[in-house]
C-alpha cells in the first residue's frame, strides 16, 4: 500500500476517533479499546456459556427442548442469558475486525510487532469455529443448514475416509455420539481460542487487557437491553427430511454460507485460505526500515532495570555483569524486539543534560538521534524563542510540530514523548531557557508506542522513576495530548498556556 494511501486513512480514522473523543473522553474511546473490549466479550460469552451447558441436554433428541426451556423460563431470566451469550459472540466478531483494522491501518503490524499480528491469523479462524460451532448445538433448522454445509465444506478436503457429511443424510444417521463430539468443538473451540489469546499478547510488554470499567458495563448493560427488547429464539426444529426453506442467518458468523451455496467448496476454501496466507504475510509486505535498534553503553549503565522495567516491546532483559564493574547486572538489548522508540533514553538516570561533559553519554541510547543531538537541538530552540518563549516537545506521530512553531513557540520532535527525561524539563526552564514546557504526543490510551504518553505523565507526577524534580514550576509545565489531526487545538492550548504564563508573577505581562 502506498504511503499516502495509508496516511489518507489513518488521518480519516483519527478524524472519526476525535469525534468520538467528545461524548466518551479520550480514554473511554471504543474505538482505541477495541483489542480489550474483545477480551472482556470473550469473558461473557464464557460465564454465560457454562450457565447455559448447565442446562443444556447434549442428546440429538433433547437438546432443542432443552434450549427452548431456556428461551422460555419464568422471567424469561435463562432466556436473557442465552441471548446474552449469542450478543456478546457476534459483538466479538465486530470489535475483533475493528481492532485488526485499525492496527493495519494505523501501523502497527509490521516488523517488531509481526508476531502480534501473525497470531492474530489463527484467532479470526477459531472465533467463526467457535461460534458456528454453537449454533450446531441449538439442533434446530439453521443448524441443520450451517451443520450440513460446514461439513460438505470440510468433507471436500477428502481428508476422512467417510464423508462427514453422511451424518446428517436422515434422522437416523445422526447419533447421540457425534451429536456429543460437536458440542466437544463447540467447548474446545473457545478454550483453544483462549489460549491462542493468550499466546497474541504474550510478547507485548504489560498487555492492556481490560477495557476501563465504565466502557465494559456501559457494553454488559448494552447486551442486556438488546436480550430483553430482543430475545435470541430458535427455528423450527431440525427435521433433516426437510430441507430449510426460510432461514434467518446470523450474518456475523455465517456471511460466508450464501458465497458457499452459490460457489461450491473449492473456491471457498481457497478464498479462505489464500486470504489467511495474504495477512499473515503482510507485516512483510513491505518489510518496515525503522531507525537503528537502542545501544546500551556499559560504562554508563549502574543495572538499575529503569528501561527494562519501562519498554513496552520487552526488548530489554537484566542480565549478570560481564565488565567487571562492581554492579551486579547490566540492561541487554535484542534487536529483533526493539522498535526503536527511544522510551528507555527517557528511562535511564543518566539521561541528564545537566553535565558538562563533551561525550554526553548515557546508559542506553539511540545511534540515530541520540541523547546529545537531543540536547543540543533543545539548546538551539531555547536559545531561538528566548527566556519568554514556549517549548513544545512532542513525538514524531502526533501532531506535525513544524506546524505549531512561531514568534515565542518553538518545537521539538521526538520519535516517542517517552523518551523524554524529565530532567530535560528543569533543565530547558532553568538558567534563564524558556519560560514554559509544553508535553504533547498521541492521544490518551493510543501511543504509537504504547506506553510513552504513561510514562512521562507518572513521570511528572512523581509516582514513576526517573521524576520530575520538585522544583519545576508546575505552572509553567503543560501537558496536552493531540492526535496527528488536532493541529488546532493544540494551536489553541499553546495560546492558552502562554497567556497562563504571561499572567504569572515575575512574567513579563504579570509583573
Ligand atoms: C479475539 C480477538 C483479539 C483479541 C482479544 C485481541 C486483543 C489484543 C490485545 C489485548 C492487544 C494488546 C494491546 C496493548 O496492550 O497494546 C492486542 C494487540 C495487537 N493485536 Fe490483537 N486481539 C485480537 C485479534 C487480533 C487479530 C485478528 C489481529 C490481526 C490479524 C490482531 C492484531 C494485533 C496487533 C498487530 C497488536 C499489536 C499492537 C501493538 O503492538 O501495539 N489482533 N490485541
Ligand atoms: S528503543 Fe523502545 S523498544 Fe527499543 S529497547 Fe528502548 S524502549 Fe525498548
Ligand atoms: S536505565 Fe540506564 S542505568 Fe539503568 S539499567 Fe538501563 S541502561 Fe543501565
Amino acid at each position: 500500500m502506498q504511503l499516502s494511501v495509508r496516511h489518507k486513512l489513518q488521518n480519516g480514522l483519527l478524524h472519526i476517533e476525535s469525534a468520538f473523543d467528545r461524548p466518551f473522553g479520550s480514554a473511554w474511546n471504543p474505538l482505541r479499546q477495541m483489542g480489550t473490549l474483545s477480551f472482556f466479550y470473550f469473558w461473557i460469552v464464557a460465564a454465560t456459556g457454562i450457565y447455559v451447558y448447565i442446562l443444556f441436554d447434549t442428546t440429538v433428541g433433547s437438546a432443542y427442548q432443552s434450549v427452548e426451556a431456556m428461551t422460555h423460563s419464568p422471567w424469561h431470566l435463562n432466556g436473557i442469558i442465552r441471548s446474552l451469550h449469542r450478543y456478546a459472540s457476534d459483538a466479538m466478531v465486530v470489535t475483533m475486525a475493528l481492532h485488526l483494522s485499525r492496527e493495519f491501518i494505523m501501523d502497527r503490524y509490521r516488523d517488531v510487532r509481526w508476531f502480534t499480528w501473525f497470531t492474530g491469523v489463527p484467532i479470526i479462524w477459531l472465533l467463526f469455529i467457535s461460534g458456528i460451532s454453537g449454533y450446531w448445538l441449538v439442533w434446530d433448522m439453521l443448524a441443520q443448514y450451517v451443520a450440513i454445509g460446514s461439513m460438505e465444506w470440510i468433507d471436500w478436503l477428502g481428508i476422512f475416509g467417510e464423508p462427514v457429511a453422511s451424518n446428517f443424510v436422515t434422522p437416523e444417521s445422526l447419533t447421540d455420539r457425534f451429536f456429543t463430539l460437536l458440542v466437544f468443538m463447540h467447548i474446545f473451540g473457545p478454550l483453544f481460542l483462549l489460549f491462542v489469546m493468550w499466546i497474541h499478547v504474550m510478547r507485548v510488554s504489560q498487555p492492556k487487557l481490560n477495557p476501563p470499567r465504565g466502557l465494559a458495563l456501559g457494553s454488559l448493560a448494552m447486551f442486556v437491553v438488546l436480550a430483553i427488547a430482543w430475545p435470541a429464539t430458535s427455528h423450527a426444529p431440525a427435521d433433516l427430511a426437510v430441507m430449510p426453506t426460510e432461514l434467518n442467518l446470523d450474518w456475523f458468523y455465517m456471511m460466508l454460507y450464501p458465497v458457499f451455496d452459490v460457489w461450491g467448496a473449492g473456491p471457498l476454501w481457497i478464498l479462505g485460505v489464500g486470504l489467511s496466507i495474504i495477512v499473515a504475510a503482510m507485516p512483510w509486505l513491505p518489510p518496515l526500515k525503522r531507525p537503528k535498534p537502542a545501544e546500551v553503553h556499559l560504562e554508563k549503565c549502574n543495572g538499575c532495570s529503569r528501561c527494562y522495567a519501562d519498554c513496552p516491546f520487552g526488548a530489554i532483559s537484566m542480565e549478570p555483569r560481564s565488565d567487571g564493574l562492581p554492579f551486579e547486572r547490566e540492561a541487554v538489548v535484542d534487536a529483533s524486539h526493539c522498535t526503536s522508540c527511544g522510551i528507555c533514553v527517557g528511562s535511564c538516570p543518566v539521561s541528564t543534560p545537566f553535565r558538562n561533559d563533551e561525550e554526553l553519554v548515557t546508559g542506553i541510547d539511540m545511534p540515530d538521534f541520540g541523547f546529545k543531538a537531543m540536547r543540543g537541538k533543545a539548546i538551539k530552540l531555547a536559545e531561538k524563542v528566548g527566556p519568554d518563549g514556549v517549548l513544545v516537545v512532542g513525538c514524531d506521530h502526533g501532531v506535525d510540530i513544524k506546524s505549531i512553531t512561531g514568534t515565542g513557540v518553538a518545537g521539538l520532535s521526538l520519535p516517542c514523548i517517552g523518551m523524554l527525561p524529565p530532567s530535560f524539563i528543569d533543565f530547558a526552564m532553568s538558567r534563564g531557557g524558556v519560560a514554559g514546557v509544553l508535553i504533547t504526543g498521541c492521544q490518551e490510551c493510543d501511543c504509537f508506542a504504547r506506553l510513552g504518553n504513561r510514562w512521562i505523565e507518572e513521570r511528572i507526577a512523581g509516582v514513576r522513576d526517573p521524576y520530575l524534580r520538585a522544583r519545576v514550576d508546575r505552572r509553567r509545565l503543560g501537558v496536552f495530548w493531540a492526535s496527528r489531526v488536532e493541529q488546532r487545538a493544540l494551536k489553541a492550548e499553546i495560546e492558552r498556556f502562554r497567556d497562563q504564563i504571561k499572567a504569572l508573577p515575575g512574567s513579563e505581562a504579570g509583573t
